[in-house]
């Protein structure tokens, strides 16, 4: 399948096989194509929880709207922004880069205080808002790549983020939950695979400014 192809496959899973287990070397290339993922200046404020015990997947489905995904799903993601960006973590983020790429220290002191002084312009809640948004990136990229590997997936915003934060230990990690994927194998019962794609038509969508 190309790439268009595999976006007109793919649908947001409601019923798993809750048998399929997930080969290891696909689940890291998803894993790769989220550390692959583009973000504003690099940062990638954010983290991804992979969850396989069976037992807390149990606790965070009826915090979840009983969603089944969350269980039967061979695996299960959660995508956590930063609820901060502080300055020592940007610090953190351009000196890492800055060793990678040989760079000169003086280049990544102001890179980085560009960066703080731009991040320090925002209030706490549009910098928490701003890493989220960041991390649907990551999260665009792993559903594209199970596309592409033809495994099934369901992101899933259906969830009481608090509660997640709570039964997870979040906050006091400086994480926020954010957006949830489930991946693995449509179940032959699920009849959503059956329903024809609706997507708003291209002449409503994109405007030409000629
Ligand atoms: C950020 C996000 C959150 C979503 N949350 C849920 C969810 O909680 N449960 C669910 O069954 N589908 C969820 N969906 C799936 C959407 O309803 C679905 O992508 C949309 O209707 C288009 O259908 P398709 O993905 O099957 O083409 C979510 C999709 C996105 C992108």
């Amino acid at each position: 399948m190309n790439t268009i192809e595999a976006l007109k496959w793919r649908y947001a899973t409601k019923k798993f096989d809750a048998h399929f287990d997930l080969p290891t070397d696909q689940l890291e290339q998803i894993k790769q194509s989220i550390q692959l993922a583009p973000s504003s200046y690099g940062l990638q404020p954010y983290q991804v929880l992979h969850i396989k015990d069976s037992n807390l997947r149990e606790t965070l489905k009826p915090v979840s709207w009983g969603q089944p995904q969350i269980t039967d799903a061979s695996e299960l993601l959660v995508f956590c922004n930063y609820s901060s960006m502080t300055n020592e973590q940007i610090d953190s983020s351009a000196n890492a880069k800055g060793t990678f790429q040989n760079l000169p220290q003086d280049q990544v002191a102001g890179y980085a205080g560009f960066m703080k002084t731009k991040v320090g312009e925002k209030s706490p809640a549009d910098v928490a808002h701003w890493n989220a948004k960041q991390t649907y990136i990551a999260l665009a990229n792993a559903m594209n790549m199970c596309a592409e590997l033809e495994l099934d997936c369901c992101p899933i915003e259906g969830f009481e983020a608090d509660k997640y934060n709570d039964i997870l230990g979040l906050t006091e990690k400086g994480l926020q939950a954010c957006v949830v994927l489930a991946i693995g194998k449509r179940s032959e019962e699920d009849q959503t695979m059956h329903k024809p794609k609706y997507r708003r038509p291209a002449d409503e969508l994109f405007l030409s400014f000629d």
